[in-house]
């Protein structure tokens, strides 16, 4: 049964970093003027390829690093589109480790950072992924932690994935938010006992999955009020 989610309860919000912080769109984005009308079905494809691959690694017990799922799905995406191009594949793997931010991304840190709030990301990525990432988006300096699943060899949803976050923080899972726009992360992330809040920025349907939502938000600009923090 889930906990009863009482927002003055919250002592820190976790945040998935790909899809979430990071706009994953943006590497390929940044080659739209090369790729044409191949560039959506490739973003669409290398992120679907990249989080399959996490789970099924998961499963067969063959980890490897996000570095190199993210690479393979690229090889993969490139080969069904047709596309054989070294120095474009070179650029996107380069351009994944300075994805732009959302929009309200910092605002929304720098606020619930001056409320108390501690904030840390829980993410796939490697250490030196994310330290890129973090640097690159200018999001250093809200973060209390930047946690890699590296850390437990398992990718999201592993319950040790999330186990580590709120061992690191020193914190009840129900002392804690998470946030993710990865549906399956947040049921993930709800089925350990976090309150787990998806952020729906397409407006999907909810997915039938084990793990009780606290909340559905439409961006992370509404995560403050949501916390009882708004203007
Ligand atoms: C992450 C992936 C799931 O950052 O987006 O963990």
């Amino acid at each position: 049964m889930s906990l009863p989610f009482e927002p003055s309860r919250i002592r820190a919000c976790v945040f998935d970093a790909y899809g979430t912080l990071l706009d994953f769109a943006s590497a390929v984005a940044g080659e739209r003027a090369v790729l044409g009308e191949r560039a959506d079905p490739l973003n669409a494809l290398w992120r679907r390829k990249q989080l399959e691959y996490t789970w099924l690694r998961a499963l067969m017990r063959r980890h490897a690093d996000f570095r190199r799922v993210t690479a393979d799905a690229l090889d993969h995406a490139l080969a069904a589109l047709g596309i054989a191009d070294p120095a474009l594949r070179e650029r996107l793997l380069a351009a994944y480790d300075r994805l732009d931010p959302y929009p309200e991304v910092p605002a929304t840190l720098e606020r619930l950072a001056a409320r108390g709030l501690r904030l840390a990301i829980l993410s796939n990525g490697t250490q030196e992924m994310l330290a890129s990432g973090v640097e690159s988006a200018g999001l250093g300096a809200w973060l209390e932690a930047v946690l890699s699943v590296e850390e437990v060899g398992v990718f999201k949803p592993a319950p040790e994935v999330y186990l580590l976050a709120s061992r690191r923080l020193g914190l009840a899972a129900r002392e804690i938010a998470f946030l993710s726009a990865n549906a399956w992360d947040a049921h993930g992330a709800a089925s350990f006992g976090f309150h787990a809040i998806r952020v729906d920025r397409d407006g999907t349907p909810a997915e039938r999955l084990p793990g009780a939502l606290a909340a559905e938000i439409p961006s992370l600009a509404e995560l403050p009020a949501l916390l009882g923090h708004g203007a």
